[in-house]
């Protein structure tokens, strides 16, 4: 048994519980439905080693200060735009993520939200709910198609890699991109052509975001922004909520800048059941939840908890953001 003590801030698939008991690591866990306050949070993480963090709670320089017991943080997301990293740094706590694992499920989410949009799905389904399903009409409610079209990548990393590879097998898309760096995989086998921000926007009939939140992202999507790319286009969010300016998004749709959007991530989060967004027919909305398939959580828990075990036996860690 391990004198380490880890702490879990909400239910995790059972693969993680198994694997701590088997290295015979101690653990306590949030018990509640409810999400932790900070203050509870630092209550309980006082007093350990080792927090494995479930979602959004806000890791700052405060929080890392007053957890002194703090040898590791294992984060259960590729996200970690909610982690003071120059505080871990200062208080020499590692941090880990789950890269790689939640690649492909969470450009599914991509995938399926960019097919709802131009079909107007979810819409669609209200009014079944509504009871209003009555006639089709040939000219009523029509969607877009998305064949040949062109696909605009910003931020092509691992996600949005897989989101591009989706689209191109499915719907033959052209792969247009725009990072800080050359992505010579999607280049090589998609045939993505590296782009300005500028022509990104102009080009792109759907344009979707990969990047992570950062100083230079946040807020970027803006009605000035919206307003260069194509009235026909759509705009697909599933990485931070924040990349893009709520308001001005639904301004640019109801201005009709661009023609819809594909949400799993919003601006503030959870967004309120009165937006407008969802009452418009080319908006489709998902409660973040990119990586939430059975497969790819167990594999989160798992990198997750195989970093603690590797924190606790002094190895080397396999996903640390901080090295
Ligand atoms: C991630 O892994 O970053 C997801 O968005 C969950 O927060």
């Amino acid at each position: 048994m391990s004198e380490k003590l880890v702490f879990i801030t909400s239910r995790i698939p059972q693969i993680g519980l198994e694997l701590l008991d088997k290295a015979g690591i101690f653990y306590r866990q949030w018990p509640h439905e409810r999400k932790i306050t900070k203050e509870e949070l630092i209550e309980n993480v006082k007093e350990c080693n080792i927090l494995l963090n479930i979602g959004s709670n806000q890791l700052d320089e405060a929080f890392f200060k007053a957890c002194p017991k703090l040898e590791l943080v294992s984060l259960l997301s590729v996200g970690y735009d909610h982690v003071n990293i120059g505080a871990a740094n200062q208080y020499r706590v590692p941090v880990t993520n789950t890269p790689g694992v939640l690649s492909k499920a969470t450009a599914d989410t991509a995938f399926l939200l960019m097919l709802a949009s131009s079909r107007k799905a979810l819409f669609q389904y209200k009014k079944i709910l509504d009871g209003k399903w009555q006639k089709n009409v040939p000219t009523d409610i029509l969607g877009i198609e998305l064949h040949d079209r062109t696909l605009g990548v910003f931020g092509l990393g691992r996600i949005g890699l897989e989101m591009a590879k989706l689209c191109k097998g499915a719907y033959n898309m052209d792969i247009i991109y725009h990072n800080r760096n050359r992505n010579a995989e999607a280049e090589e086998i998609l045939g993505a052509k590296w782009v300005n921000f500028e022509d990104l926007l102009k080009q792109s009939d759907v344009l979707s975001v990969h990047s992570q939140l950062s100083k230079e992202t946040e807020g970027l999507f803006n009605y000035d922004v919206f307003s260069k790319m194509k009235k026909t286009s759509i705009f697909i969010n599933t990485s931070r909520g924040a990349v893009h300016n709520e308001e001005d998004l639904i301004r640019a749709l109801q201005d009709g800048k661009i023609w819809g959007a594909g949400l799993d991530v919003t601006n503030p989060e959870p967004m309120t059941a009165d937006s407008p967004l969802l009452t418009m027919p080319t908006v489709a909305i998902l409660p973040h939840i990119g990586s939430a398939t059975v497969e790819t959580r167990d594999e989160m828990a798992r990198l997750a908890v195989q970093n603690i075990i590797a924190k606790i036996n002094n190895e080397f860690l396999l996903t640390c953001i901080n090295p």
